[in-house]
C-alpha cells in the first residue's frame, strides 16, 4: 500500500530536483511500511538513515539552485532545511531507547510525511514560481536586478 503518491502538484520544474523529491516520497512509503512492523527495528533505522542521507543531499542540490535563481529566498529556505535535519537527528537515539513509546515509529512517519508535503508545496514552490517567472514567464528582466517582486 502506498501512503504518499507523487503527483504533478509536487513538481518544481527542475527534473533533477523532482526526481529527488520522488525518491524521498518512495522512502516515505518504505518508512510507513517499516513503521507498521516496529518489532523490526533494524529496518526502521535503515530506512530512516537512507531518508536522512537523501534529504541532506537533496537540500544541498536544491540550495544551489535557490542561490542561483532566488538568492533572497536562500537564508529562510536553508534555515528550514537545517531545522528539519536537526529534528530528524533526534529520531535515531529516540528509536534506540528500549522503552520508546510504541507509537513512536508511526508518529515519526506522520511528521516526515507532513513536513515534506508542506515544505515542497509551501517553501519549495517559492523558488519554483521564481523559476517560472524568471525564465519563461516573459515580460520581466532576467538580469537579476531589482525588477522582480519585492519579498
Ligand atoms: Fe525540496
Ligand atoms: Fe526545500
Amino acid at each position: 500500500m502506498r501512503h504518499v503518491e507523487w503527483s504533478n502538484r509536487f513538481s518544481v520544474g527542475v527534473s533533477e530536483l523532482d526526481a529527488q523529491h520522488a525518491r524521498i516520497i518512495e522512502l516515505l512509503n518504505d518508512m510507513a511500511e517499516a513503521a507498521a512492523c516496529p518489532e523490526d527495528g533494524s529496518r526502521l533505522r535503515a530506512v530512516l538513515s537512507g531518508l536522512k542521507a537523501h534529504a541532506a543531499a537533496h537540500f544541498s542540490a536544491e540550495e544551489a539552485v535557490v542561490r542561483q535563481v532566488a538568492p533572497e529566498l536562500l537564508a529562510f529556505h536553508q534555515g528550514e532545511h537545517l531545522k528539519f535535519l536537526s529534528r530528524v537527528r533526534e529520531f535515531t537515539p529516540a528509536l534506540d531507547a528500549d522503552d520508546h513509546p510504541p507509537m513512536l515509529p508511526l508518529e515519526m512517519f506522520h511528521f516526515l510525511k507532513s513536513w515534506f508535503e508542506d515544505h515542497i508545496l509551501g517553501v519549495d514552490m517559492q523558488y519554483a514560481a521564481r523559476l517560472r517567472h524568471g525564465f519563461d514567464g516573459g515580460g520581466g528582466s532576467a538580469t537579476g536586478t531589482d525588477s522582480g517582486p519585492a519579498e
